[in-house]
């Protein structure tokens, strides 16, 4: 173990290098918005301000003029989430996504500068439109959308807010709620991850870097990602500026089901696996979230008694770490503290990872035989390994 371990310390990231390889006829700003389509918003939103600390933020709806569906929009420091439901009328594909796959995330929002040029450069280079630059104003001003379909159903959405200076976008009315418990100390979207079928994993990276100009940062084969019973692949793709960073797994053979096939199973095909959130103290992030209902991957013991000779000094106390089941991994540059709810929905599909990062820039590949581990459990309660 300490003999992996150590090779991986080694791994270097020549950050500078594979940013640099990245095109930058799509300069990204970050991550707008992440839409969810789910069976009632209501209730979402009131789980992600309760369990999550996300605070309201805006609404669109039958008192707002909007008939075919419901979405509530709420933010913690630069996350913003919003959870839409389907109306009686309408929205039919809203209703499909939502007997197909479940509650999901349907659209990433990335920020641009131009929306229509983002439009042009990525269908012009292969991608399939989700819809063509469309402008929305109101009194605030216009924000420009444009959108290009990804894996599955899910979509990108470009958005352009440069002339807009209200609450969230053109369509929506601020969200005052008197009922506002404080935030989690969430501050960005760290990464989102996707799950793609058998052989879809260099499909996909091929798609990010010819029609996105991202790079890939970093891949794991299946070699490093497994345990005694599973294993999946991985490739991590960034863009020019390193804000958006999208790793892409697909299932790889082992002697039992990947986790990976399970969330295919149940998802009904490609989706986002999770979303990673950065915190800058995880230990007060996770201990609030715990207290608020949200329940995360328990991490056997052991890990802990040898955890300082793979990870040296930290400034955490290992004894909190080990109570709240906080894993730790090291790289050239630093650490990083990351720890992984279960799934926050029914099927056994979407969940979040809560991240730290004290100057790693890695993803935390001494974690995985942990990490699967702990999942292979779940999944063995869910008779689904
Ligand atoms: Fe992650």
């Amino acid at each position: 173990m300490k003999e992996d371990l150590s090779k991986i310390n080694t791994k270097t990231y020549n950050l500078e290098k594979i940013f640099s390889k990245a095109k930058d006829f799509l300069p990204l700003y970050g991550t707008d918005y992440v839409e969810f389509y789910v069976g009632n918003a209501k209730q979402a939103a009131h789980f992600y301000k309760t369990a999550l600390g996300f605070q309201s933020l805006a609404y669109a709806g039958l008192e707002t003029g909007v008939k075919d569906r419901t979405s509530y929009v709420v933010y913690q420091d630069k996350i913003r989430l919003m959870f839409t439901t389907p109306m009686l009328t309408g929205g039919e594909d809203i209703h499909d996504h939502i007997k197909k796959h479940g509650d999901g995330v349907k659209v990433i929002a990335l920020w641009v500068e131009d929306a229509t040029k983002a439009w042009e450069e990525t269908t012009n280079r292969g991608a399939e439109s989700y819809f063509s630059p469309k402008v929305t104003s109101d009194e605030n001003g216009e924000v420009v959308c444009s959108g290009i379909k990804i894996y599955g159903d899910t979509v990108h959405v470009f958005v352009e807010r440069k002339n807009y200076k209200g609450t969230f976008m053109p369509g929506f009315e601020k969200w005052e709620s008197n009922y506002n418990p404080p935030n989690c100390g969430l501050k960005y979207i760290d990464h989102m991850v996707a799950n793609v079928g058998w052989g879809e994993m260099n499909v996909w990276e091929d798609f990010y870097n010819k029609v996105m100009g991202f790079a890939n940062l970093i891949t794991f084969d299946d070699k490093d990602i497994s345990t005694q019973y599973t294993a999946l692949m991985s490739k991590v793709m960034t863009n020019g500026n390193g804000r958006i960073k999208f790793p892409i797994n697909e299932p790889a053979e082992g002697l039992k089901k990947s986790q990976i096939e399970e969330y295919l199973d149940f998802y009904n095909g490609p989706g986002c696996q999770h979303i990673a959130v950065a915190t800058n103290d995880i230990v007060s992030t996770v201990s609030d979230m715990k207290k608020r209902g949200i329940e995360f991957l328990s991490i056997p013991d052991t890990y802990y008694d040898t955890l300082l000779d793979r990870v040296g000094d930290i400034e955490e106390d290992v004894i909190t770490l080990k109570k709240h089941g906080i894993l730790v991994d090291r790289d050239d540059e630093g650490y990083l503290l990351q720890i992984f709810t279960k799934p926050l929905t029914d099927r056994p599909t979407l969940f979040f990872e809560i991240i730290q990062r004290k100057g790693a820039q890695s993803f935390g590949k001494g974690n995985f035989k942990a990490l699967f581990e702990s999942i292979e459990a779940e999944q063995a309660r869910r008779g689904t390994l």
